[in-house]
This record gives structure tokens, sequence and C-alpha cells, in this order.
């Protein structure tokens, strides 16, 4: 019998580096509640931004991923030569072909790239490291590009106050490589099929959810896969130096902290809070939060990071990774 050659794998992974991008806009609580009726205190008080970004005409879900993506190399130390992988999370390009991934490797100048777009909603960058990991791992790939990239802009009703307050525009990107010491932990992924018609799109323009529902899905269930993925990497709840779920909510971001540290997570555990000034920016937003946090100095190179994404499918997933 023919036996086939695999490719030789690594023992583990890591992130090599992160970078992240957002455009210029900046739109405040104030600026929206003069053409919605809405307030700055209700968004506070209930989701707790105080402002976020707006894509201009000219950024796009490639322009900034291509921006995020670069970055993320130069923080590696790397060339765009030394990749050959790019994976593009996203679930709000107008165009599903060509995908986002071809032309951003094109753009960043990585040759001949495999490329290819992934949606899993706000869960998607969760979902890329994973792959992005596993390839690596296998010997699929040298060295892979993960990129989260939203213009949520383009599918938010701007007279939809349950949406068009949250969302907003960014990307953040991570370089995945291999490591001998394992810095990303396995995924803890799945999907809620059954709450499909929790959040959508209407016939591919407009985002709808139902907020409350989700909201008390995602305040009971995301803790458990938090504590999943940290059970996976064998990582105890008091290892954890930073949490950065998905910024869909600060009341769920602090609701999730709040249930990991019953189950031991430590009072100084730095949880991210990227949402206040970024607004919900689906995939975009976990690596993002991790790169503004490494620039404010909160999070350091060797620190233990809990991820978590959650979103429409509804799907979710996290790792455990070491602070690049
Ligand atoms: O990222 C993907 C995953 N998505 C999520 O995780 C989102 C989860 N859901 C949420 O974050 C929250 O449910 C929302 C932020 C979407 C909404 O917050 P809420 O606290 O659940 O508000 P609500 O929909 O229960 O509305 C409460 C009240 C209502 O008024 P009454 O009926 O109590 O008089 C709404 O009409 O607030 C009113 N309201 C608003 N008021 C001012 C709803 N939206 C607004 C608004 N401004 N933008």
């Amino acid at each position: 019998m023919t036996s086939l050659r695999l490719a030789p794998g690594v023992g583990g992974t890591r992130i090599l580096g992160i970078g992240s991008a957002q455009p210029e806009q900046v739109v405040t609580n104030h600026d929206l509640a003069k053409t919605m009726d809405t307030n700055d205190q209700w968004i506070r008080e209930r989701v707790g931004i105080v402002e976020r970004r707006f894509a201009g005409e000219k950024d796009t879900v490639v322009s900034m991923a291509v921006e995020a993506g670069s970055k993320a190399i130069a923080a590696a130390g790397l060339d765009p030569a030394d990749l050959d992988t790019v994976i593009v999370a996203n679930c709000t390009t107008k165009q599903p072909i060509p995908n986002a991934a071809a032309q951003v490797a094109d753009l960043i100048g990585i040759k001949a790239a495999g490329g290819f777009d992934l949606n899993a909603a706000c869960a998607g960058f969760c979902y890329g490291l994973g792959v992005a990991s596993d390839l690596v791992r296998a010997g699929s790939s040298r060295r892979a590009l993960v990129i989260g990239s939203e213009k949520l802009t383009d599918v938010v009703d701007p007279a939809d106050r349950s949406t068009a307050i949250i969302f907003a525009d960014a990307a953040g990107a991570a370089v995945v490589g291999p490591a001998d010491e394992p810095g990303i932990g396995p995924v803890a992924w799945g999907t809620a099929g059954d709450l499909v018609d929790m959040i959508g799109m209407t016939e591919r323009t407009y985002i709808f959810q139902e907020g409350q529902s989700v909201y008390r899905w995602a305040t009971t269930k995301i803790a458990p896969i938090a504590l999943r993925a940290l059970e996976l990497a064998g990582v105890a709840p008091s290892d954890v130096d930073v949490l950065i779920p998905h910024q869909a909510n600060l009341r769920i971001v602090e609701a999730i902290a709040k249930k990991l540290r019953k189950e031991g997570a430590r009072e100084d555990m730095v949880v991210a809070d990227d949402i206040v000034y970024s607004g919900n920016t689906s995939s975009a937003s976990i690596p993002m939060a991790m790169d503004h946090m490494r620039t404010a100095g909160k999070i350091h190179s060797g620190d233990v990071a809990l991820l978590v994404g959650f979103g429409a499918g509804l799907s979710y997933a996290g790792q455990v990774v070491i602070c690049p």
C-alpha cells in the first residue's frame, strides 16, 4: 500500500506579535444622541461605551486588516516573506468573493499565501487562532497571520438604537508561529445552532439581535467555556493574569470576570475594558484589546491570557495564550 508523507509538525505554537487598526473618526454618545432617541447616560450604564470609531469612505475590511496585519508582523520582528498563511475572520465584507484574505496577503506582500476567510461572527478571532495554531503544529504552515477585521457600520441600521449604539469598526491581528514551549492552548469551541435566530442579518443588509436573550446567554454560558479552555490547557483560574473576553458589553465582561473569580481567578486579574473607547467591533475586539493593553503597559510579555469570543450562530471559542 502506498503510504503518504506527512509534513513534519512542531510541538507548540505561540503568538509572536500583535497589532491593531482603527479608523480616525471618533463618534461619541452625544453624537449619536443627535440622530436617534438615546443618551450618553443610558449607553454608559447599560453597555459601558463612551465613544467608538466609525470607518470613513476609504476604510474597508481589507484596508483595516492590512494595517493591523502589517503592524503584527513588524511587532513580531518578521518580514512578510516569513509568513505563508493568512486567515481573515470577519462577518461584514459585502462581497463573499473574492475573499478578503487573498487581497490582504497580496497588499501586505505575503507571496502565494494560503488564504481564506472565516466566519464565526464575534467568535471569529478565537476560531482563527485555534485553526492557525493547529496548522502550524501540523506542519501545514510555517507562520500564519490571523486577523479579525470588521466594518460593522456597513451592516448596521443607523436608525436602530439597539445596534447602532454598540457596534463599531476596527481590525486586530496576531502572528502565530512555532515555539518550543506551547504558548497557545487548545481551543474550547462550539455552537448553539438552536439559538440561531438571536442574532443575524436581514437579507444580507442590517444586523438584528434579541439583546436581552443574548445578554442572558452570554452571562450564563460563556464563563463555563472559559473554564473549559483553562482545563484543556491545564491552567488553573488563579494562574490567569489577563482576561480578554469579546468586547460586547462591559456588563457582560464584568459578569464573566465575576464568575471566574468565584472559581478561583485572582482579584488582581486584569480584565479588558477596551469597549469603553472602541465599541463592539466583533471579531476585531479581542486582538485589538490585547494590542491596546500591551501598548498601555497593562499586560506584559509572558502573561497568561484567557481569551473567549462569542456571537451570532450562536458561536463561541476560547483559549489560553501566553502574551507575546
Ligand atoms: O457582539 C455580539 C453579541 N452581542 C451581545 O452580546 C449583546 C448582548 N446584549 C446587550 O448587550 C444588551 O441587551 C443591549 C445593550 C443590546 C441592550 O441593553 P438592555 O439593558 O438589554 O436594554 P433593553 O433592550 O432591555 O432595553 C431597556 C430599556 C427599554 O425601555 P423600557 O421598555 O424599559 O422603557 C428600551 O426601550 O432601554 C430602552 N433602550 C434605550 N434607551 C436609550 C433600548 N435601547 C436604548 C438606547 N438608548 N440605545
